[in-house]
């Protein structure tokens, strides 16, 4: 490839990255709902709830952090189609009567939870063996209040 063909395509895909910008997705965080949420409705013990902070909050939670390149296009569609996705299965903010505790558990235990490309950028996310279990056994014994 002649170096001028390179620059060419060089300036085109940068066009379009200039372009592609243009398109920007909604990062909302809609209000918590008070009455609704796990920690109204569920005994959520203080450690239960940090590890969901930590791990799972960005895409089940209404209190998304937004990082930087939430801002860039194309990272910008595919962070906020996922946490669009995330909320509709499940929001701890407002947190639907049909969700059973028990497929969080069951989420975790087959590693489909959090999601790997989450895990690529966020490693403090993922959950220990012991962390798991915890989960497990609260999702087990959990009452609503
Ligand atoms: C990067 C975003 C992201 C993170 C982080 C994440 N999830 Fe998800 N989660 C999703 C998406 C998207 C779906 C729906 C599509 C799917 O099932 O893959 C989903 C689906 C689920 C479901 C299925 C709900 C149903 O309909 O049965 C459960 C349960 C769940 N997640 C639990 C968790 C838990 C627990 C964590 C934290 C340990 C977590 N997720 C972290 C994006 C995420």
């Amino acid at each position: 490839m002649s170096s001028k063909t390179t620059c060419r395509i060089a300036g085109i895909l940068l066009a379009l990255f200039v372009l592609i910008q243009a398109v920007r997705p909604e990062r909302t965080n809609p209000p918590v709902k008070a009455g609704n949420t796990l920690q109204a409705r569920y005994q959520l013990p203080a450690a239960i709830e940090q590890v969901f902070n930590r791990a799972c909050a960005d895409c089940h939670s209404n209190r998304t952090r937004w990082p930087w390149y939430s801002h860039v296009a194309p990272a910008s569609w595919l962070l906020a189609s996922h946490v669009k996705d995330g909320r509709r299965h499940m929001n701890f903010d407002d947190f639907a009567e049909d969700i059973s505790l028990k497929d969080i558990c069951q989420e975790l235990r087959i590693g489909a939870m959090p999601m790997k490309g989450y895990l690529l950028l966020h490693p403090d996310a993922k959950l220990t063996g012991a962390e798991i279990q915890a989960v497990c056994a609260w999702t087990q014994s959990a009452q609503e209040k």
